[in-house]
């Protein structure tokens, strides 16, 4: 029951992202001129609440723009409706829907779609990933030097530990290709089924990274914190990577 509402959640949110994306619709800014929220976010999201509720009416929610609706249960559900919202608002179809469920603090379940490509990614504890329902893998690569990375940054720019400029800086002197999609969950899925090497990004929310982190571990990456432990939803810093490059990784994220 848990795994089907979750699929129909993530879809009940993609089909509301597909009937706004290069239409007409509200936009607005939150703290910053460019972290926008649209009526897509918010609409997508009522409709994945619609669908929990309906089947869970009990379990707590955790949504990037309604906040915590609490409820006293061992059961999470961590949702980002939009994900990749800024490209959303620009009509760039690198965005999609990310939910995640957890079971006392530990996530379970993880589904991200982006039905601009058509592409479902969805993993489960300990029973693998998938890509549209075929296994995922991280990348075999083992030498930094041709790894293909991805980044993201926040909108603001305050409680930064370590400058992701300066950081993005030392890779790219490296010579290593590195990509910005602008969607975090998406990010973490592609290092999942082995498109990019390694992830890393310095400030993100339980909502962006729960689903995705999880389909990476499950794709047999590696996910931490900056200092290489096991990565919380609730910290802020992310390193998702292929497992081999991990140490290599965080040696230049931390010393250069
Ligand atoms: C953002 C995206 C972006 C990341 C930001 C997130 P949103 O989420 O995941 O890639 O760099 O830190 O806030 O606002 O599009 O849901
Ligand atoms: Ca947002
Ligand atoms: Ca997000
Ligand atoms: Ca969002």
């Amino acid at each position: 029951m848990l795994k089907q509402t979750l699929l129909k959640a993530t879809q009940a949110g993609a089909k509301v992202l597909q009937q706004y994306f290069n239409g007409t619709f509200e936009v607005s800014s939150k703290d910053t001129i460019n972290n926008l929220v649209t009526q897509a976010d918010k609409e997508a999201e009522s409709a994945i609440i619609d669908v929990i509720r309906e089947t869970f009416p009990d379990h707590f929610i955790l949504s990037e723009e309604v906040g915590e609706l609490r409820m006293d249960s061992n059961m999470k559900w961590v949702i980002d409706p939009l994900d990749g919202t800024v490209n959303f608002a620009h009509g760039i179809p690198i965005c999609c829907v990310s939910i995640a469920v957890e079971r006392d603090e530990e996530v379970i379940m993880g589904a991200v779609y982006n039905p601009f490509m058509n592409e479902f990614f969805m993993a489960e504890l300990e029973q693998g990933a998938t890509l549209n329902d075929k296994e995922i893998h991280v990348s075999t690569k083992e030498d930094l030097a041709s790894a293909c990375l991805v980044t993201g940054f926040p909108y603001n720019w305050r409680e930064m530990r370590n400058d992701p400029v300066k950081v993005f800086k030392r890779f790219v002197e490296n010579g290593n290709p590195v990509r910005r999609l602008g969607s975090a969950a998406l990010d973490l899925c592609w290092v999942a089924c082995g498109r990019f090497d390694a992830f890393w990004e310095h400030h993100l929310q339980p909502w962006d990274s729960a689903a995705g982190a999880l389909i990476v571990q499950e794709a047999g990456g590696v996910v931490t914190d900056f200092d290489g432990y096991p990565y919380s939803i609730y910290q802020k810093p992310i390193l998702a990577t292929n497992g081999l490059l991990h140490g290599d990784m965080l040696q230049v994220i931390n010393n250069g």
